[in-house]
C-alpha cells in the first residue's frame, strides 16, 4: 500500500459503462487499490459485455454490483452513494452522460450517481463525432454546472479507426487527477462564483475601439484558484489572450461593457459571490460608425457616454447572503478612494492596487495588494505572483462564505 498517496484509505465507487475503453477500468481498479483506496465497482449491464465482473471483483477485492435491486438489500445505491469519498465514472459513454445529465436512473451506475453526495469524476469515452455532437457537449456542460468534474478526453486513434478526440484518459492520468483533487483543499465545492476579468473594448467604427491595457491575468488567476478549491466559476472575460482551461470554469467571452453587464446581471442571482476584477471602460462612443471613419480634418473628437457600472448594479441587487468583492486601481489617495468605492458599490471588501507600487498593475505577473473590509480593517500584502495573490483574495472570500 502506498501510504504517501492522497488516495490512501479513500473510499471510491467506480462506475463502468459499456465502451471498449472498459478494459482500462481493470488497470484503474488496480492502481486505485495500489494507492491504498478501497474500491467498490458498479457496472451497467452493457459494460459486462466488454469486461468480466469476475476480473473486477478479483482486482477490487469486493463484490461487483450490476443490478439496482439486489436480493440482499433493496437500496444499495443509496448506501453506496453515501459511503463513497469520491465516485469515478470511467468509461462514461455518450449514453451514460445523457442519463447522468438528465437524472435518468435505469441502471446501478446512474442510480448511485444520483444518490452520491461526494465529488463525482467523469471520464468520457466515445467516438470523435459523438464527442463533438452538440447534444454531448450540452450534456457535459450541464454535468459541469452540477459541480461534477469532467476528466478531459485524449486525442488519438479510436476503436472505430477514426482519429480525433474521444479517447478515455489513461488510468494513470485519472489517478493523477484524483491525487491532485484529494491533496488540495476543496472547501468551496457547491459554491457558485461570478468573476469578471480583462478589459472591455468599446467600438468606434468597424476597425477601431477604445480599450485598456488589462491582460486579465489577475481575474483569471482568481478564477483558477476558486476552481481548484472546488467552486463552480462563471468567468465573464473581456478580450484577453488568456484562455483558462479548468473543468470548473465556465468561460463567457464578451467584448463590450454592455455585454459584460448583460451576462453578469443574468448570472449573479444564482451565485454565492462575485469578484469584479475586470477593467471595465467607463465611457464608450455615443454612436458607433457603421463604416470606417475616414481621415479628414486636422483634429476630430468623439463624443463619449458613460457605460453602466456593473459592480454598482450588482451591489444594489445583492441579497444578504451574497458576497461582492471589488477592485480599485488607484494612483493617488489610494486608501480613501478605495474606501469610497467600497461604500458606493456596496462591496464586502475591496482589493486595492496602487500604480505607485513597483510590479503591481496591468500586465505584470506580480501584484501588491491591500484588502480593505467593510469595517475598515486594512491588510497590506507583500509583492507576490498573481497566482499567490489570487490565493490571498480567495482565502478572504472563503472566510466570508
Ligand atoms: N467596475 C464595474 N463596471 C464599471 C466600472 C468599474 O464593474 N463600469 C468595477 C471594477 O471591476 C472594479 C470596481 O468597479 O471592481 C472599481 O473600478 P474602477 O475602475 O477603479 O472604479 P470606477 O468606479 O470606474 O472609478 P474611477 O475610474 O473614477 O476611479
Amino acid at each position: 500500500m502506498n501510504t504517501l498517496s492522497s488516495l490512501n484509505n479513500k473510499r471510491i465507487v467506480l462506475g463502468i459503462s459499456g465502451s471498449i475503453a472498459a478494459y482500462k477500468a481493470a488497470f484503474l481498479t488496480r492502481l486505485l487499490i495500489k494507492s491504498g483506496a478501497e474500491v467498490k465497482v458498479l457496472m451497467t449491464p452493457s459494460a459486462t459485455a466488454f469486461i468480466s465482473p469476475l476480473t473486477l471483483s478479483t482486482l477490487s477485492k469486493n463484490e461487483v454490483h450490476i443490478d439496482v435491486v439486489s436480493d440482499k438489500s433493496w437500496n444499495n445505491h443509496v448506501e453506496m452513494g453515501l459511503w463513497a469519498d469520491a465516485m469515478i465514472i470511467a468509461p462514461a459513454t455518450a449514453n451514460t452522460l445523457a442519463k447522468l445529465a438528465n437524472g435518468i436512473c435505469d441502471n446501478i451506475v446512474s442510480a448511485v450517481y444520483l444518490s452520491a453526495r461526494c465529488p463525482v469524476f467523469i471520464a468520457p469515452a466515445m467516438d470523435v463525432d459523438m464527442w463533438h455532437h452538440p447534444s454531448t457537449q450540452e450534456n457535459l456542460k450541464r454535468l459541469q454546472s452540477y459541480s461534477n468534474t469532467i476528466i478531459p478526453v485524449n486525442k488519438g486513434e479510436l476503436a472505430s479507426g477514426l482519429y480525433g478526440e474521444g479517447r478515455m484518459a489513461e488510468p494513470e492520468e485519472i489517478i493523477t487527477f484524483l491525487n491532485g483533487f484529494f491533496s488540495k483543499k476543496q472547501d468551496l465545492i457547491g459554491k457558485n462564483v461570478l468573476v469578471t476579468a480583462g478589459p472591455t473594448f468599446e467600438p468606434i467604427d468597424p476597425v477601431r475601439f477604445i480599450g485598456n491595457h488589462s491582460s486579465g491575468k489577475m481575474g483569471v488567476a482568481i478564477a483558477e484558484e476558486l476552481a481548484t478549491r472546488g467552486a463552480t466559476v462563471h468567468l465573464v472575460l473581456g478580450p484577453s489572450k488568456l484562455s483558462p482551461n479548468h473543468n470548473n470554469i465556465n468561460v463567457i467571452r464578451i467584448m463590450t461593457a454592455q455585454e459584460m453587464y448583460d451576462k453578469c446581471v443574468e448570472i449573479f442571482p444564482d451565485c454565492d459571490a462575485a469578484i469584479m476584477a475586470a477593467a471595465v471602460a467607463d465611457y464608450k462612443p455615443s454612436t458607433v460608425a457603421t463604416t470606417k471613419i475616414k481621415k479628414k480634418k486636422e483634429d476630430m473628437s468623439i463624443h463619449l457616454s458613460k457605460t453602466k457600472d456593473i459592480a454598482a448594479s450588482l451591489g444594489k441587487k445583492k441579497n444578504k447572503k451574497q458576497i461582492l468583492v471589488g477592485f480599485a486601481l488607484e494612483t493617488n489617495n489610494e486608501i480613501i478612494n478605495a474606501q469610497s468605492k467600497l461604500e458606493r458599490k456596496n462591496f464586502d471588501f475591496i482589493v486595492l492596487n496602487s500604480l505607485k507600487d513597483k510590479g503591481a498593475g496591468f500586465n505584470f505577473d506580480t501584484n501588491k495588494i491591500t484588502i480593505i473590509k467593510k469595517d475598515n480593517n486594512i491588510r497590506k500584502f507583500e509583492l507576490k505572483s498573481k497566482k499567490e495573490t489570487a490565493k490571498d483574495i480567495v482565502q478572504e472570500l472563503a472566510l466570508l462564505l
